[in-house]
C-alpha cells in the first residue's frame, strides 16, 4: 500500500457545466433542491443514506443528476459523498475534473483505501467525490463482491448522504445488483426519449432487483412540453396528494 494522499480536483471548469453550482437561481437549480427537499421527506420512518441513481440506458442523465443533487444536498450542509458506479462509462471526473487513474475499481480490488481516491471539492465545502477509476472486465462482480459491502458500510459512517451515480438497469445487472444494497433508487427518464414500456420494464427490472424505488425524475423537460407534465418529479398518488 502506498503513501495515503488525499486527491485534489482541478476546479469546476470541466466540460459539463454543473447548473447548480454554476447558475443557482436558475429554475433547473430549483428543481434540484425540489427533488432534494422530496427525497428528505419521501422516508420519514425509513432512514434513506444511501441513495442509487439510475435510468434505463446510456445518456439519460444519471450523472448529470447524481452530481447536481450532490451539490443540492452539500450546499444544505450535508456531508456528502457521491461515488461514480458506472463502472463501464466514467463521467465524474469530467464533471469534477480530477484524474481517474485510481478510482472505486481500486478500492474493490483491495489497491487503495477510502482516504486515498476520495476528492473533497474545494468549491463545494461538504462534497467529496469518488471517481469510478478504469474501467474493470468484470463490474458486475465487483459491485456485488463483500468489498462493496464494506464500502458502503463505510462510507455510512463518514457521510449523510451518499449518493452513487449508476450504470442503466436495462443491459447491464450492475445497477440492479447496487439497488438490492442501498437504502433507495431514484430513475431518471429522459423526457420525450424513452417509451412508457421501456421505463416500465426498467421499474420491473428494480422491483425483481428488490429495489425500493423512490421516484422518477423526468430529465430534459422542454418549456413547451410542461403542459403536458403537472411536476417534474412522480411520487405516488399518495405522497403527492400530501
Ligand atoms: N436536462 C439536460 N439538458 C441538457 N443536456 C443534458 C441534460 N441532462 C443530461 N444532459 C447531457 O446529456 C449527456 C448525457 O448525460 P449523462 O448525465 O452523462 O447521462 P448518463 O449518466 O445517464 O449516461 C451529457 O452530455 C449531459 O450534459
Ligand atoms: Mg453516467
Amino acid at each position: 500500500m502506498g503513501c495515503v494522499r488525499r486527491l485534489k480536483n482541478n476546479g469546476l471548469n470541466g466540460e459539463r457545466p454543473l447548473i447548480v453550482h454554476g447558475d443557482p437561481k436558475s429554475v433547473g437549480s430549483e428543481a434540484f433542491r425540489t427533488l432534494r427537499t422530496n427525497l428528505r421527506f419521501v422516508s420519514p420512518d425509513q432512514e434513506l443514506k444511501t441513495i442509487l441513481v439510475t435510468s434505463v440506458g446510456p445518456g439519460d442523465g444519471k450523472s448529470t443528476v447524481s452530481a447536481n443533487l450532490a451539490v443540492a444536498f452539500a450546499q444544505s450542509g450535508q456531508r456528502v459523498a457521491l461515488v461514480g458506479c458506472d463502472l463501464r462509462k466514467p463521467v465524474l471526473h469530467k464533471i469534477f475534473p480530477m484524474d481517474n487513474g485510481v478510482g472505486l475499481t481500486a478500492l474493490l480490488t483491495g489497491n487503495a483505501v477510502l482516504d486515498e481516491i476520495s476528492v473533497a471539492i474545494e468549491e463545494v465545502p461538504g462534497l467529496d467525490v469518488i471517481p469510478s477509476g478504469p474501467v474493470p472486465p468484470n463490474p458486475a462482480e465487483l459491485l456485488q463482491s463483500k468489498a462493496m459491502a464494506n464500502v458502503i458500510a463505510e462510507l455510512r459512517e463518514g457521510y449523510d448522504v451518499i449518493l452513487f451515480d449508476g450504470a442503466p438497469v436495462i443491459a447491464v445487472t450492475d445497477s440492479a445488483v447496487m439497488a438490492n444494497q442501498v437504502d433507495g433508487t431514484v430513475l431518471v427518464i429522459r423526457a420525450n426519449e424513452v417509451p412508457n414500456d421501456v421505463a416500465l420494464h426498467a421499474k420491473t427490472l428494480l422491483e425483481q432487483a428488490k429495489a425500493r424505488l423512490l421516484g422518477v425524475v423526468l430529465n430534459g423537460v422542454r418549456p413547451q412540453d410542461q403542459k403536458n407534465y403537472q411536476y417534474y418529479y412522480y411520487y405516488d398518488d399518495a405522497e403527492r396528494a400530501q
